[in-house]
């Protein structure tokens, strides 16, 4: 059967590395032509040495590269440096679940690279885009999940998905609210940029009323 490889990049919690390795790594899913294709999380990559998702690898089974940002005199040496660890993995796409540092074009070029952001882009771009949307008293938060290039949070979308902020809500439950959704539509997204069939993984019409 065929495989397409993936790597995923995060630098802290991992909480949607995790969910991703549970929901793609080792599943059958369908081309256009129908032809089965495996998916699998082939490695892991942390720029943080204390990230707590690193635990969350291992208790998966999945190697986990880190190598510190720190170590590097430049953002392109430190973008070299994780091309050529994933080099031999034959990674078809690398997916960012939160990857805290920006990549250069040497990476992005090299590799098909999405990310997920926690706000309906283009508004809110940047680290704090939860508690951005919160303050800002906006309707509606979000999450979206777009392809990677040299601008922040900036490379075209691939889905979004919103949810109401509601005059009940503290920062903490809308918080929770855009997790459960990141959940839901990161690994939608990766079928997506992959070209494969997203039917088995969209809610069924009795999740949805
Ligand atoms: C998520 O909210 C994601 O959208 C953002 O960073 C956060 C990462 O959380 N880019 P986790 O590490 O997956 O728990």
């Amino acid at each position: 059967m065929l495989t397409r490889k993936l790597a995923i990049l995060f630098s802290g919690n991992g909480s949607n590395m995790q969910n991703l390795i549970e929901t793609l790594h080792q599943k059958v899913f369908q081309d256009s032509n129908k032809q089965n294709i495996k998916l699998e999380v082939a490695i892991t990559l942390c720029n943080n040495p204390s990230a707590y998702g690193i635990k969350r690898a291992q208790n998966l089974g999945i190697p986990c590269i880190i190598i510190s940002h720190k170590d590097f005199s430049s953002r392109c040496a430190f973008d070299e440096a994780m091309i050529k660890a994933l080099e031999s993995h034959s990674i078809d796409l690398c997916v960012l679940a939160g990857f805290m540092r920006i990549l250069t074009p040497t990476f992005t070029q090299h590799f098909p690279t999405i990310n997920i952001h926690p706000s309906l882009l283009p508004a809110h771009k940047g680290a704090h885009a939860i508690a951005d949307t919160f303050n800002a008293h906006d309707p509606y938060g979000g999450v979206s999940v777009h392809w990677v290039n040299e601008e922040l949070d900036g490379g075209a979308l691939i889905t979004q998905r919103s949810v109401a902020l509601e005059s009940e809500d503290t920062l903490e439950t809308f918080e929770h609210k855009i997790h459960a959704l990141e959940y839901k539509l990161y690994p939608i997204a990766v079928l997506q940029a992959l070209n494969l069939d997203i039917t088995s993984l969209q809610d069924s019409p009795q999740e949805n009323q």
